[in-house]
Protein backbone atom coordinates (compact mmCIF):
# COMPACT_ATOMS: atom_id res chain seq x y z
CA UNK A 1 0.00 0.00 0.00
CA UNK A 2 1.56 3.58 -1.00
CA UNK A 3 -0.18 6.49 0.78
CA UNK A 4 -1.43 9.40 -0.73
CA UNK A 5 0.63 12.76 0.71
CA UNK A 6 -0.86 15.75 1.13
CA UNK A 7 0.62 19.10 1.67
CA UNK A 8 -1.78 21.55 3.84
CA UNK A 9 -0.23 24.82 3.02
CA UNK A 10 -0.13 28.59 2.34
CA UNK A 11 1.94 30.68 4.07
CA UNK A 12 -0.06 33.22 5.45
CA UNK A 13 -0.35 32.50 9.20
CA UNK A 14 -3.69 31.60 11.05
CA UNK A 15 -5.35 30.58 8.61
CA UNK A 16 -6.17 27.53 9.56
CA UNK A 17 -4.21 24.61 8.53
CA UNK A 18 -3.32 23.49 11.56
CA UNK A 19 -6.76 22.90 12.90
CA UNK A 20 -7.81 21.75 8.83
CA UNK A 21 -4.82 18.95 8.54
CA UNK A 22 -5.93 17.25 11.91
CA UNK A 23 -9.84 17.71 11.60
CA UNK A 24 -8.70 15.44 8.67
CA UNK A 25 -6.68 12.82 10.36
CA UNK A 26 -9.50 12.41 12.91
CA UNK A 27 -12.17 11.94 9.88
CA UNK A 28 -9.95 9.57 7.82
CA UNK A 29 -8.43 7.59 10.80
CA UNK A 30 -12.07 6.60 11.19
CA UNK A 31 -11.30 4.03 8.38
CA UNK A 32 -7.96 4.75 7.32
CA UNK A 33 -4.41 4.85 8.46
CA UNK A 34 -2.75 7.91 8.71
CA UNK A 35 0.29 9.70 9.45
CA UNK A 36 0.68 13.48 10.33
CA UNK A 37 3.70 15.40 9.98
CA UNK A 38 4.03 18.60 11.59
CA UNK A 39 6.28 20.49 9.60
CA UNK A 40 6.22 23.56 11.87
CA UNK A 41 9.09 24.20 13.51
CA UNK A 42 8.00 28.07 14.11
CA UNK A 43 4.27 27.40 16.86
CA UNK A 44 5.05 23.43 16.87
CA UNK A 45 1.03 23.44 17.70
CA UNK A 46 0.22 20.34 16.05
CA UNK A 47 2.51 18.69 18.31
CA UNK A 48 1.52 20.17 21.36
CA UNK A 49 -1.95 19.63 21.30
CA UNK A 50 -1.26 15.71 20.41
CA UNK A 51 1.24 15.14 22.96
CA UNK A 52 -1.09 16.32 25.14
CA UNK A 53 -3.65 13.46 23.43
CA UNK A 54 -1.42 11.05 23.74
CA UNK A 55 -0.04 12.38 27.50
CA UNK A 56 3.74 12.73 26.68
CA UNK A 57 5.84 16.02 27.38
CA UNK A 58 6.74 17.69 24.34
CA UNK A 59 9.78 19.04 26.05
CA UNK A 60 10.96 15.36 26.61
CA UNK A 61 10.57 13.90 22.68
CA UNK A 62 13.80 11.71 21.93
CA UNK A 63 13.31 12.04 18.10
CA UNK A 64 11.89 14.59 16.09
CA UNK A 65 11.31 15.19 12.50
CA UNK A 66 14.09 17.85 13.47
CA UNK A 67 16.52 14.57 13.97
CA UNK A 68 15.54 12.65 10.89
CA UNK A 69 16.11 15.65 8.57
CA UNK A 70 19.62 16.47 9.42
CA UNK A 71 20.42 12.89 9.57
CA UNK A 72 19.57 12.91 6.09
CA UNK A 73 21.78 16.16 5.58
CA UNK A 74 24.52 13.98 6.80
CA UNK A 75 23.96 11.35 4.64
CA UNK A 76 22.80 8.99 7.40
CA UNK A 77 20.57 6.78 7.40
CA UNK A 78 17.63 7.58 9.11
CA UNK A 79 15.71 4.22 8.46
CA UNK A 80 16.53 2.68 12.17
CA UNK A 81 15.02 5.95 13.54
CA UNK A 82 12.12 6.49 11.78
CA UNK A 83 9.92 4.14 13.58
CA UNK A 84 10.65 5.42 16.91
CA UNK A 85 9.68 9.24 16.32
CA UNK A 86 6.13 8.14 15.23
CA UNK A 87 3.33 9.02 18.61
CA UNK A 88 0.43 7.05 18.47
CA UNK A 89 -2.54 9.25 19.15
CA UNK A 90 -5.40 7.71 21.01
CA UNK A 91 -8.10 9.49 18.06
CA UNK A 92 -6.12 6.64 15.49
CA UNK A 93 -3.90 8.32 13.96
CA UNK A 94 -0.12 8.80 14.23
CA UNK A 95 2.13 11.69 14.36
CA UNK A 96 5.67 12.43 13.65
CA UNK A 97 6.60 15.45 16.03
CA UNK A 98 8.00 18.81 15.56
CA UNK A 99 10.52 20.70 17.57
CA UNK A 100 11.16 24.12 17.70
CA UNK A 101 14.72 23.65 15.88
CA UNK A 102 13.17 22.38 12.94
CA UNK A 103 12.67 26.48 11.89
CA UNK A 104 17.17 25.77 11.42
CA UNK A 105 16.10 22.87 8.86
CA UNK A 106 15.81 25.13 5.64
CA UNK A 107 19.20 26.88 6.47
CA UNK A 108 20.89 23.32 6.74
CA UNK A 109 19.35 22.23 3.55
CA UNK A 110 20.30 25.48 1.97
CA UNK A 111 24.47 24.61 2.77
CA UNK A 112 23.70 21.15 0.08
CA UNK A 113 24.89 21.30 -3.09
CA UNK A 114 23.48 17.40 -3.65
CA UNK A 115 19.91 18.37 -4.79
CA UNK A 116 18.82 15.35 -4.07
CA UNK A 117 19.22 16.00 -0.58
CA UNK A 118 18.60 19.50 -0.74
CA UNK A 119 15.59 19.52 -2.40
CA UNK A 120 14.51 16.04 -1.67
CA UNK A 121 15.35 15.10 2.10
CA UNK A 122 11.62 15.44 3.40
CA UNK A 123 10.64 13.04 0.09
CA UNK A 124 13.17 10.47 0.69
CA UNK A 125 11.78 10.22 4.63
CA UNK A 126 7.84 9.97 3.18
CA UNK A 127 8.83 7.61 0.91
CA UNK A 128 9.67 5.07 4.58
CA UNK A 129 6.33 6.11 5.65
CA UNK A 130 4.54 5.24 2.27
CA UNK A 131 4.32 1.54 3.06
CA UNK A 132 3.12 1.72 6.28
CA UNK A 133 -0.14 4.26 5.79
CA UNK A 134 -2.88 5.27 3.22
CA UNK A 135 -2.83 9.34 3.83
CA UNK A 136 -0.01 11.39 5.32
CA UNK A 137 -0.65 14.63 5.97
CA UNK A 138 1.85 17.92 6.08
CA UNK A 139 1.05 20.57 8.07
CA UNK A 140 3.18 23.72 6.88
CA UNK A 141 4.24 26.75 8.66
CA UNK A 142 3.92 30.11 7.53
CA UNK A 143 6.75 30.47 5.62
CA UNK A 144 7.57 29.74 1.78
CA UNK A 145 11.65 28.54 2.58
CA UNK A 146 13.58 25.30 1.38
CA UNK A 147 11.86 23.49 3.29
CA UNK A 148 8.79 24.63 2.41
CA UNK A 149 9.69 23.25 -1.05
CA UNK A 150 10.47 20.21 0.41
CA UNK A 151 7.42 19.67 1.51
CA UNK A 152 5.38 20.51 -1.79
CA UNK A 153 8.14 18.27 -3.58
CA UNK A 154 7.41 15.50 -1.16
CA UNK A 155 3.57 15.81 -1.63
CA UNK A 156 1.02 14.01 -4.29
CA UNK A 157 -1.57 16.75 -3.82
CA UNK A 158 -1.63 20.77 -2.68
CA UNK A 159 -4.69 21.32 -0.23
CA UNK A 160 -4.39 25.42 -0.14
CA UNK A 161 -6.22 26.23 3.06
CA UNK A 162 -6.90 30.24 3.12
CA UNK A 163 -9.32 33.14 4.23
CA UNK A 164 -10.81 35.36 1.62
CA UNK A 165 -8.87 38.63 2.56
CA UNK A 166 -6.16 40.52 0.26
CA UNK A 167 -3.46 39.00 2.24
CA UNK A 168 -4.25 35.45 2.34
CA UNK A 169 -5.21 35.70 -1.66
CA UNK A 170 -1.76 37.20 -2.38
CA UNK A 171 -0.47 34.51 -0.34
CA UNK A 172 -1.49 32.43 -2.95
CA UNK A 173 -0.27 33.66 -5.68
CA UNK A 174 3.15 33.72 -3.79
CA UNK A 175 2.57 29.73 -3.56
CA UNK A 176 1.37 29.10 -7.12
CA UNK A 177 4.16 31.09 -8.07
CA UNK A 178 6.82 28.38 -5.98
CA UNK A 179 4.34 25.81 -6.99
CA UNK A 180 5.12 26.60 -10.82
CA UNK A 181 8.51 27.79 -10.60
CA UNK A 182 10.40 24.97 -8.35
CA UNK A 183 8.56 22.51 -7.58
CA UNK A 184 7.11 21.64 -10.87
CA UNK A 185 10.40 20.86 -12.45
CA UNK A 186 11.19 18.42 -9.34
CA UNK A 187 7.85 17.33 -9.18
CA UNK A 188 5.66 17.32 -12.00
CA UNK A 189 3.07 14.71 -10.90
CA UNK A 190 1.74 17.44 -8.19
CA UNK A 191 -2.13 17.60 -7.97
CA UNK A 192 -3.44 21.42 -6.44
CA UNK A 193 -6.76 19.92 -5.01
CA UNK A 194 -7.59 23.54 -4.88
CA UNK A 195 -8.81 25.93 -1.93
CA UNK A 196 -10.72 25.18 1.04
CA UNK A 197 -12.32 28.85 2.53
CA UNK A 198 -12.11 28.97 6.10
CA UNK A 199 -13.85 30.96 8.88
CA UNK A 200 -16.45 32.09 7.01
CA UNK A 201 -19.95 32.04 6.41
CA UNK A 202 -21.03 31.20 3.22
CA UNK A 203 -24.27 32.05 3.89
CA UNK A 204 -24.18 35.44 4.48
CA UNK A 205 -24.19 38.22 1.72
CA UNK A 206 -21.01 39.50 2.23
CA UNK A 207 -19.52 35.45 2.34
CA UNK A 208 -21.37 34.49 -0.71
CA UNK A 209 -19.26 38.04 -2.64
CA UNK A 210 -16.32 36.69 -1.10
CA UNK A 211 -16.48 33.34 -2.36
CA UNK A 212 -17.52 34.58 -5.68
CA UNK A 213 -14.55 36.92 -6.13
CA UNK A 214 -12.27 34.22 -4.79
CA UNK A 215 -14.21 32.28 -8.10
CA UNK A 216 -12.99 34.45 -10.64
CA UNK A 217 -9.37 35.65 -9.09
CA UNK A 218 -8.47 31.86 -9.01
CA UNK A 219 -10.17 30.39 -11.95
CA UNK A 220 -7.65 28.05 -12.98
CA UNK A 221 -8.09 26.65 -9.67
CA UNK A 222 -10.98 24.14 -7.43
CA UNK A 223 -12.63 26.29 -4.79
CA UNK A 224 -14.23 23.09 -2.44
CA UNK A 225 -18.22 24.25 -1.95
CA UNK A 226 -17.72 23.27 0.96
CA UNK A 227 -16.71 25.89 3.16
CA UNK A 228 -15.47 26.11 7.14
CA UNK A 229 -17.56 28.49 9.29
CA UNK A 230 -16.20 30.68 11.89
CA UNK A 231 -16.93 29.69 15.62
CA UNK A 232 -15.46 29.85 19.03
CA UNK A 233 -15.32 26.18 19.31
CA UNK A 234 -12.64 26.21 16.67
CA UNK A 235 -10.58 28.51 19.17
CA UNK A 236 -11.21 26.05 22.07
CA UNK A 237 -10.73 22.96 20.88
CA UNK A 238 -6.60 23.52 21.04
CA UNK A 239 -6.60 23.49 25.18
CA UNK A 240 -8.39 19.91 25.20
CA UNK A 241 -5.61 17.91 23.19
CA UNK A 242 -8.17 16.38 20.64
CA UNK A 243 -9.10 17.12 17.24
CA UNK A 244 -12.07 19.15 16.88
CA UNK A 245 -13.90 16.38 15.44
CA UNK A 246 -13.38 14.56 18.55
CA UNK A 247 -13.90 17.89 20.83
CA UNK A 248 -16.80 19.22 19.07
CA UNK A 249 -18.16 16.61 17.14
CA UNK A 250 -21.97 18.19 16.62
CA UNK A 251 -20.50 21.56 16.29
CA UNK A 252 -20.45 23.39 12.80
CA UNK A 253 -16.93 23.22 12.31
CA UNK A 254 -17.00 19.63 12.17
CA UNK A 255 -19.73 19.30 9.95
CA UNK A 256 -17.79 21.33 7.44
CA UNK A 257 -15.08 19.54 7.95
CA UNK A 258 -17.18 16.64 7.20
CA UNK A 259 -18.75 17.85 4.19
CA UNK A 260 -15.44 19.08 2.94
CA UNK A 261 -14.07 15.62 3.16
CA UNK A 262 -16.71 13.84 1.45
CA UNK A 263 -16.02 16.41 -1.28
CA UNK A 264 -12.15 15.68 -0.96
CA UNK A 265 -12.62 12.34 -1.35
CA UNK A 266 -15.36 12.20 -3.93
CA UNK A 267 -13.84 14.64 -6.36
CA UNK A 268 -10.55 12.30 -6.49
CA UNK A 269 -12.71 9.69 -8.32
CA UNK A 270 -14.39 11.76 -11.02
CA UNK A 271 -10.58 13.76 -11.85
N1 LIG B 1 -13.17 27.83 11.74
C1 LIG B 1 -12.57 28.56 12.69
N2 LIG B 1 -13.26 29.47 13.40
C2 LIG B 1 -12.66 30.21 14.38
N3 LIG B 1 -11.39 30.08 14.73
C3 LIG B 1 -10.64 29.18 14.06
C4 LIG B 1 -11.18 28.38 13.00
N4 LIG B 1 -10.21 27.57 12.54
C5 LIG B 1 -9.11 27.86 13.26
N5 LIG B 1 -9.36 28.81 14.18
C6 LIG B 1 -8.44 29.40 15.15
O1 LIG B 1 -7.58 30.28 14.45
C7 LIG B 1 -6.26 30.18 14.92
C8 LIG B 1 -5.36 29.75 13.77
O2 LIG B 1 -5.75 28.45 13.36
P1 LIG B 1 -4.65 27.39 12.91
O3 LIG B 1 -3.60 27.25 13.99
O4 LIG B 1 -5.37 26.17 12.48
O5 LIG B 1 -4.04 28.18 11.67
P2 LIG B 1 -2.66 27.92 10.92
O6 LIG B 1 -2.87 28.35 9.51
O7 LIG B 1 -2.18 26.55 11.16
O8 LIG B 1 -1.72 28.94 11.67
P3 LIG B 1 -0.11 29.04 11.53
O9 LIG B 1 0.12 29.65 10.19
O10 LIG B 1 0.30 29.91 12.66
O11 LIG B 1 0.41 27.64 11.61
C9 LIG B 1 -6.28 29.17 16.06
O12 LIG B 1 -6.37 29.86 17.28
C10 LIG B 1 -7.52 28.36 15.80
O13 LIG B 1 -8.03 27.83 16.96
MG1 LIG C 1 -0.36 25.84 11.88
Amino acid sequence: MKARVISVNNQKGGVGKTTTALAMAAILAEEKRVLLIDCDGSSTTLTKILCQQAELDYRQLKMTLTDLILFKTLGRDTDAFADGAVIHCPEGYDLLPADNKLVSVAAALATQNDMEIRFKALSHLVEYYRRYYDFIILDAAPVLDLFATNQLVAADELLVVSQCQKASREAIHELLHTVDNFVRPINKALTVKGILLTMLDKRAKYGKQQIEEMRDEFEALHIFDAVIPRATEAERYVDSGRSIIYQFPRGNVAQGYREFMQEFLVERLVE
